[in-house]
């Protein structure tokens, strides 16, 4: 009697964990889902601000900015040693096969969250510095980087590679919407290119 209910107890604690670590990621591909997780839920809770929908909170873009720099750059790359693409992961072998482009949407995602932090001092909605047209980077809106990768973003994908992307100088001085689509973009590019498509 005491045998069953210890093996049960046991038994639902293995099970709980399970549900919550991803469908079954262990290690470092945990790891960096959590912090990929922690990454979309600090844009999410940010979205309807972005939107104009709840009264614009400067120190709430500054957190989240901080929460995306903490976990892109070298932290992301860190956690993406070479074949680390067992069973549970969505990560593709391109990215140990094109190594260098990963690695620069990485560092690239975390310069934007820098300068996305700067721009928060510039209101939803204020004023574009100089005559630039800014409309490629809108792209389209934040919450689609959620869970599965949008065509959107196809189009967007070769924007974000390099020479045509804003610098973090510019970024800083545009309205804080417009960087933070730009962010946005920074994910889903390199989710397009580098992670399998979700059920
Ligand atoms: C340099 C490439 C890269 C960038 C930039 C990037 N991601 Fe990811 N992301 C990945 C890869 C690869 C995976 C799949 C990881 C795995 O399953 O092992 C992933 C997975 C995820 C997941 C799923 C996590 C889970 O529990 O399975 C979420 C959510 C996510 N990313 C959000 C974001 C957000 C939000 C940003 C931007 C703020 C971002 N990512 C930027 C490459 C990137």
């Amino acid at each position: 009697m005491k045998k069953t209910l210890v093996t049960l107890t046991a038994g639902s604690l293995l099970a709980a964990s399970i549900a919550a670590s991803h469908e079954g990621a262990t290690g470092i591909v945990r790891e960096r889902m959590d912090g990929m997780v922690a990454m979309r839920d600090a844009v999410r809770d940010l979205t309807p601000m972005m939107q104009g929908q709840v009264e614009y909170d400067r120190d709430a873009v500054i957190d989240t900015a901080a929460i995306i720099e903490r976990h892109a750059g070298e932290t992301m790359t860190a956690l993406f040693p070479e074949g680390s693409d067992d069973d549970a992961s969505y990560a593709r072998a391109e990215i140990w096969q094109d190594w260098a482009t990963f690695e620069a949407m990485a560092m690239r995602l975390e310069l934007v969250a820098g300068a996305l932090a700067e721009a928060a001092d510039n209101p939803p909605g204020s004023a574009m510095p100089g005559q630039m047209d800014n409309s490629t980077m809108m792209g389209g809106n934040a919450s689609m980087m959620g869970g599965g990768s949008s065509t959107m973003m196809g189009g967007g994908s070769a924007m974000m590679g390099g020479s045509v992307a804003p610098d973090p100088a510019m970024l800083a001085q545009m309205p804080v919407d417009r960087v933070f689509a730009v962010a946005a973009q920074a994910c889903s590019a390199c989710h397009t290119q580098f992670r399998t498509e979700r059920d």
